[in-house]
């Protein structure tokens, strides 16, 4: 049995990042990697014996022309996964996030009103990012906020009033749209309630018809695609960010957080005690949670004037014509520090 499990965690991976250039890989071995145009990064994965656990498993729905990837956990479409930050801007509050279409919440007097839907992850290893996304709501006497946070508040008020004094040409400053970012953090249901601007009016009763909409939505996607925000009222579902973890419950996936916290290609951070992510040391590249392959020192980062001696997860440039000088230590400051926020976020939160 103990054979059993060393031998099959020793197969499925370890070994983690390799030095930039090459493309190393990012399934399993003998998995399928992409579903359609979208990668597909271990832990998650299709197909039995792909996936880490259940929370990463990924249906790939190829019927009805383009191919569309879901996280079949929370019946989620997903549009993107991110698993390291970019080589070239590592740093130690990377957080890894995949993107995800959630459905807009209706007030009762809009067309989809009927499908009005909570969405509700709590219990897995997601999150809504707090910094990736950004809450919006639209609606005339509409004070909307996020249900379920207790005791905090949080929302935006709306009003379509002509004297407003807000300015109209600004997209959701208040006039029939409002916006409010850092939204909290680590939220796990989103569901809202409306009401009036005009407290006398929920407080008698009174009713304002029309419609309100609230959706949570990735800033970045948002910038790009600059929708009309009174036409969203007729989508089901916008993209959101959400932050993701791996349990640390079960034998399987803790013997996979002690390989990965002593490989010294990748490092390891704790949200809490019960999940960790990790990400590339400085100097690789590629996919923290799945076996590298090659590992050549072909790697020049620093320009052809100088010579490249790679370090464990660093490099050292020296220049050409005068060997014995160590101009440029390509790790230094940043690895630094990104060590010992490691080690301190190690010491406070691990528990093996
Ligand atoms: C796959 O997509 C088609 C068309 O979009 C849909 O009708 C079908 O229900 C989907 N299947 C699953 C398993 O989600
Ligand atoms: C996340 O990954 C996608 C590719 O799936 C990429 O286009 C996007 O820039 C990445 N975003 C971040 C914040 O790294
Ligand atoms: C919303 O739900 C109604 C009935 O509940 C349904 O007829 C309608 O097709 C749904 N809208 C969309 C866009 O799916
Ligand atoms: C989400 O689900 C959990 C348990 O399944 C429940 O306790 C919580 O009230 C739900 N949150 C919302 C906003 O529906
Ligand atoms: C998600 O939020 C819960 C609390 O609701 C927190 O314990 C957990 O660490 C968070 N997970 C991530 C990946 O941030
Ligand atoms: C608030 O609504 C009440 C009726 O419910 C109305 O009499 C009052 O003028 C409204 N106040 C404002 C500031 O619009
Ligand atoms: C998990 O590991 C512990 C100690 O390492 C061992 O006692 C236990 O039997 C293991 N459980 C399973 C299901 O392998």
């Amino acid at each position: 049995m103990a054979v059993h499990l060393v031998i099959r965690i020793a197969f499925i991976l370890l070994l983690t990042c390799e030095l930039a250039e090459a493309t190393p890989p990012i399934a399993k071995p003998n998995c399928r990697s992409s579903c359609g145009h979208l990668q597909i990064p271990y832990p998650f994965g299709i197909g039995p014996d792909c996936y880490l656990d259940k929370w990463f498993e990924i249906g790939c729905n190829t019927t009805g022309g383009s191919a569309k990837a879901f996280l079949t956990s929370m019946n989620m479409e997903v549009r993107q996964i991110n698993i390291s930050s970019s080589p070239l801007n590592r740093h130690y509050s990377f957080v890894p996030t995949v993107q995800v279409q959630i459905p807009i919440i209706y007030s009762k007097f809009c067309q989809l009103a009927g499908n009005h839907s909570v969405t509700n992850i709590s219990g897995s290893p997601f999150n809504f990012s707090a910094s990736d996304n950004t809450f919006i709501s639209v609606g005339c006497d509409n004070f909307a906020t996020i249900a379920g946070i207790f005791p905090k508040v949080f929302g935006c008020k709306s009003d379509c009033k002509r004297d407003s004094k807000v300015d109209k040409e600004v997209t959701c400053s208040g006039f029939n749209c409002c916006e409010s970012t850092n939204i909290p953090s680590n939220i796990q249901a989103f569901d809202v309630e409306f009401r009036s601007v005009n407290e006398s009016n929920d407080r008698e009763g009174v009713v304002v018809k029309g419609c309100k909409y609230a959706f949570l939505v990735d800033q970045v996607w948002l910038k790009e695609n600059k929708p009309d925000p009174s036409s969203v009222q007729y989508w089901e579902y916008v993209p959101v960010a959400l932050e993701w973890a791996i349990f640390q419950r079960n034998n399987h996936s803790r013997e996979f957080f002690n390989l990965l916290k002593n490989s010294r290609k990748v490092c390891c951070f704790y949200p809490d005690v019960y999940t960790f992510y990790c990400d590339c040391a400085p100097g690789y590249r590629g996919n923290p949670y799945v076996e590298g392959g090659r590992e050549d020192n072909d790697l020049n980062h620093c320009g052809n004037k100088l010579d490249c001696e790679n370090t464990d997860g660093g490099y050292i440039c020296n220049k050409r014509k005068s060997k014995s000088k160590k101009v440029i230590i390509g790790m230094s400051p940043y690895l630094l520090n990104y060590q010992n926020k490691y080690k301190t976020k190690n010491t406070n939160h691990i528990v093996t």
